[in-house]
């Protein structure tokens, strides 16, 4: 039968599956695609309270089908499993599939547990990986869309004392560019963002898992990035929907792979990173969090160059 002609120059509705959209960075992109004209579908942990937060950040109603709530958690993989399904049934395929959740950890390694280096990794890695699988049949199937790897600056050179998180941002970075050959024939493209810094609960103390011993072995260490690190990350943060613009223009991007800077600051690493020497960053980054000079905790008595 043949389609209405009102359908046929209706503008198509395209649709993006956000993850972590209850709060931060992925509500404000949710909220933003959404007053774009996207389809949105929100995957988070909590439904009830993080659709709540939504509805109302993004000015819509409760029975909106244009805004829709999908349970998620990403350790988990049966959840992964019925949100892939939740999101098909809702949306068929969808053009977007952003990777935004993520959790954040504070402390040097000799202070981190080996279960917060796996929850890391089943967070920003297992999951989001299992997720992609599940959609990318139907994805692959439509000709067309786009998978957005929320990174950060950990992601393009690791950072002192987030060794994990530095870790699994790297891992993302290279499965994004691994995966960009594979599925570009299909019409599916990928785009690494390298966020910069943006007001939301993971740069606080609050919304970090925080394993740092404050009078242990690296106290010094502790003090210095207290001081310059984290007190430079809140006055240079920005407001949230400042990084939501810069998602809606990845999305639209029709490039088969693409890494880009959202906010100041990560442009600028990214610059650094390609003009100075591993060396030469490893110093910057030392300098700047004013960690001690190379040798300068050697055990008393153990003093060889
Ligand atoms: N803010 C920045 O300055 C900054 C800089 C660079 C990169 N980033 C990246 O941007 C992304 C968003 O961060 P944000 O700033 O918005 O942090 P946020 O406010 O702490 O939000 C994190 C989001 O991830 C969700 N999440 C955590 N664990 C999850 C799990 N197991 N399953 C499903 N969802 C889970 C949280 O859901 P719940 O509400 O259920 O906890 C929440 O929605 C992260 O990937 C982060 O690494 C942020």
């Amino acid at each position: 039968m043949a389609e209405p002609r009102s359908a046929l120059f209706a503008p198509r509705v395209r649709s993006a599956v956000i993850t972590g959209a209850s709060r931060g960075l992925g509500l404000a992109s949710a909220a933003h695609l959404y007053r774009k004209g996207w389809r949105v579908v929100g995957a988070m942990r909590s439904v009830d309270t993080g659709m709540k937060a939504l509805r109302e950040a993004a000015g819509a109603r409760d029975d909106d089908p244009r805004l829709i709530g999908v349970s998620l958690d990403l350790t988990d993989t049966a959840s992964v499993t019925a949100a892939a399904k939740a999101i098909e049934d809702a949306v068929g395929a969808p053009y977007g599939l952003v990777h935004n959740a993520g959790i954040s950890a504070a402390g040097m390694v000799e202070e981190m547990p080996i279960d917060l280096w796996e929850r890391m990794f089943a967070t920003t890695i297992f999951g989001p990986v299992q997720l992609t699988k599940e959609l990318l049949p139907s994805m692959r199937a439509a000709g067309t869309g786009r998978i957005v790897l929320v990174s950060s600056q950990g992601g393009v050179r690791g950072m002192p004392a987030t060794a994990p998180y530095s870790a699994v941002k790297g891992a993302l970075e290279r499965w994004g560019e691994s995966m960009a050959g594979e599925v570009a024939p299909f019409g599916i493209g990928v785009t690494i963002i390298v966020a910069g810094t943006y007001d939301t609960e993971i740069i606080t103390d609050g919304g970090t898992t925080d394993c740092r011993e404050l009078d242990g072995l690296y106290a010094c260490h502790h003090q210095t990035i207290d001081k310059r690190g984290r007190a430079a990350m809140r006055m240079v943060a920005r407001s949230p929907e400042k990084f939501a613009v810069g998602l809606a223009k990845a999305l639209d991007s029709p490039k088969p792979f693409v890494k880009t800077a959202v906010g100041p600051d990560a442009r600028m690493l990214l610059i650094a990173n390609r003009l100075l020497p591993s060396a030469g960053l490893h110093q910057m980054t030392r300098l700047m969090m004013g960690l001690p000079r190379f040798g300068a905790l050697r055990a008393e008595g153990n003093d060889r160059g």
